[in-house]
């Protein structure tokens, strides 16, 4: 588990080197550049990461990930790469020049493919590498018209640990799966978590929700949370609850 449950707990170094206020990750689900920098001023990097998703950079390209860098943010790039090993290695040596903190492959890729990009982001502060899973869309009715004779759970488990085999840093993960992920694949090895919302949030697409507080306690290590942040009146307010919430 990480480092969050018991007072000697609290003492060791956390097993993801963050302070517990930078869990959390603000997906910054815009399509432009001017809606995305409006946004960006009114938080704060050193309580809050953020990710650049497909539809932001397909729109805005790497120019404004280095805006973002050069403003403090630590930047997930999720742009969940999968195609031959040597292409997906050489696209993962020119996300980590942009100088972003995190970015993702798809783990079913396989393992060559995500070895690849182990091996050209090496260096002690080369970005973490994490794997999709299973997206979260997909169960057992995709696995089934795939041909997979697997239960949803069952491949997530087996991706990731073909991810952790692989040397990746983590994946990306359902609060609903974290548990037995943590269990599985022991406490260094980051999850991280979409589909959060507050208590008080009301419901929209995201169908297996988790508060921060659940997704914590199931031993997430990151938070990625869009619209109940990027579509609050106060997202820095929001954005200092989540954080208050899994202190
Ligand atoms: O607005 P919301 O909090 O639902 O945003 C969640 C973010 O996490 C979006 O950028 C979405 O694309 C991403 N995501 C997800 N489920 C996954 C993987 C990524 O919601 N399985």
């Amino acid at each position: 588990m990480p480092e969050n449950n018991t007072p000697s707990d609290k003492a060791k170094k956390p097993a993801c080197e963050k302070p517990l206020e930078k869990r959390l990750i603000v997906a910054l689900d815009f399509s432009d550049e001017d809606t995305t920098l409006h946004f960006v001023e009114q938080i704060d990097p050193d309580l809050c990461r953020v990710k650049v998703g497909k539809e932001l950079f397909t729109s805005c390209g790497p120019s404004l990930v280095k805006i973002l860098v050069a403003k403090g943010f630590d930047v997930f790039l999720d742009l969940k790469y999968h195609d031959i090993p040597h292409t997906v290695g050489s696209a993962c040596r020119v996300a980590a020049d942009l100088g972003v903190w995190m970015m993702n492959v798809h783990a079913m890729g396989g393992q060559a493919m995500m070895e690849a990009a182990r091996n050209v982001l090496n260096t002690a502060d080369s970005p973490l590498l994490i794997a999709v899973t299973l997206l979260t869309s997909s169960g057992q009715k995709e696995l089934d018209a795939l041909g997979i004779a697997s239960t949803p759970v069952a491949f997530v488990r087996k991706l990731a640990t073909m991810a952790q085999t692989a040397g990746l840093d983590g994946v990306v993960c359902s609060a609903q799966e974290a548990a037995m992920l943590r269990k599985t694949l022991g406490a260094e090895f980051n999850l991280v978590t979409p589909g959060i919302r507050l208590a008080t949030d009301s419901s929209d697409d995201q169908l297996r929700i988790c508060t921060p507080e659940q997704a914590i306690n199931n031993g997430v290590n990151y938070l990625v949370i869009g619209r109940p942040v990027t579509q609050a009146k106060d997202p820095c307010k929001v954005i200092l609850t989540i954080n208050n919430s899994i202190r």
